[in-house]
């Protein structure tokens, strides 16, 4: 039987890049499955373990569906989507509503799909990269970052590339107070809408053109939405760590082992999105009551001191694998590869002891509160 302990895994932190997360060594020994007190209010129960992570994330009773969230808890408090009844989005359908989204996505957000777009990748990298040495000493989190990979996503989807900074404001405002949060989800949506107007091309068309009919123009947007918050609130703060990492690290030489191995060390979501049980569920010896939420420690297990080498969950497994991953990859190494092509006089502009990693708590992921960084001239 797991002990009830007092642990803060939600409590916002600051540390240096190369130390350890203060509360994850502490989640791990509490045991394989540990109980906390959740943001929202109750208990959560928190799996520390890689083969019962695996366990859970395959388990067809424990669902992502906040319909099965604890009653009262604040959707706000709690960062949850609308329940999959009124709003169907592949974080919160399960089963074969679930895959039918999955189907309609996977093609296009594929390797083989992607890799297509690689070289647009890397020709916007080296356009920012280049606009921002005219700036001499840059910290790249300030807007390179955020910016790269809604430049590409928008462009991939068809988004009118004018619209780029208003997809960064909406990124920001969904950490901002309810109003802001509103007016983010209005810039999302007219987004979306530009990319889906009467003759557009890209792959929210396409993606439109092969999703079930019975969804409404509007839940169309919705799903766009939900490629589009995802995949900058990750890729943003993973390229800071990425780019540390390549320009003074102790990682591999090979971009695709360093991509992989900075994920590992600073995953961008640090637990999964929130899952409920959806009946009684026992789960390491602990009989969980229906609707007890569930997270799994994806920055404990991948950097426990057991781990076996080449595993780890930094894009999830199971069924709700992150439909970005690949796309996230090649972002992450066209960025690398540019750096190191383009410009061979990048380095660090402070020691690298001195850059701190912000966590703001919650489910959130950590970042970079600054990247200083002088790219020297690129090469011509
Ligand atoms: C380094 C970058 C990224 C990381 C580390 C990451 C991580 C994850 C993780 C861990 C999950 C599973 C969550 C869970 O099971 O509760 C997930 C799901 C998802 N991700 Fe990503 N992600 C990244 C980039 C992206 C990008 C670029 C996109 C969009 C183009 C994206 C779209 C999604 C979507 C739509 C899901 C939900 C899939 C489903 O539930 O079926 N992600 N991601």
């Amino acid at each position: 039987m797991t002990t009830p302990v007092m642990l803060e895994p939600f409590a916002p932190t600051v540390r240096g890049i190369d130390g350890p997360d203060p509360g994850r060594a502490a989640l791990s020994a509490a045991g394989r499955l540990v109980r906390a007190e959740a943001p929202a209010g109750g208990p959560v129960w928190i799996v520390t373990d890689d083969a019962l992570a695996r366990a859970v994330l395959t388990d067809p009773r424990v669902v992502k569906d906040p319909a099965w969230a604890p009653v009262g808890w604040d959707p706000r408090v709690a960062g949850l989507e609308p329940p999959a009844a009124a709003v169907p989005s592949l974080t919160t359908c399960e089963g074969s509503t679930h895959a039918r989204l999955r189907q309609a996505h996977a093609p296009l957000l594929g390797a083989r799909r992607l890799r297509e777009h690689y070289g647009r990748m890397v020709d916007i990298a080296r356009e920012l990269l280049t606009a921002a040495v005219t700036q001499g000493l840059v910290d790249l989190t300030a807007d390179f970052t955020p910016r790269y990979p809604l430049v590409v996503l928008l462009e991939l989807l068809g988004v009118p590339l004018e619209r780029v900074d208003q997809a960064i404001a909406a990124c920001r405002g969904m950490f901002s107070g309810a109003e802001a949060v509103g007016r983010a989800m209005g810039a999302f949506d007219a987004i979306a809408a530009a990319a889906l107007a009467e003759g557009r091309t890209g792959l929210a068309v396409e993606l439109r053109d092969r999703l079930p009919d019975e969804l409404t123009p509007a839940q169309v947007r919705y799903l766009l939405f939900g490629l589009i918050f995802p995949g900058q609130l990750t890729t943003d703060p993973a390229l800071g760590f990425v780019l540390a990492d390549l320009l003074e690290g102790d990682v591999p030489g090979d971009l695709d082992d360093l991509v992989r191995e900075t994920l590992r060390r600073h995953p961008p979501a640090p637990f999964t999105l929130w899952r409920f049980t959806a009946e009684d569920v026992e789960l390491a010896g602990v009989t969980l009551p229906a609707r007890s939420p569930v997270l799994i420690d994806i920055l404990g297990i991948g950097t426990s001191a057991g781990r076996r080498s080449g595993q780890d969950l930094s894009f999830g497994a199971g069924p709700h694998y992150c439909m970005g991953a690949q796309l996230a990859v090649l972002e992450l190494r066209a960025v690398g590869e540019v750096i190191r092509a383009d410009f061979p006089d990048a380095r660090l502009a402070v020691p690298r002891g001195e850059l701190r990693v912000v966590c703001p708590g919650g489910l959130g992921g950590s970042r970079l509160a600054a990247l200083p960084v002088v790219l020297g001239r690129p090469r011509s």
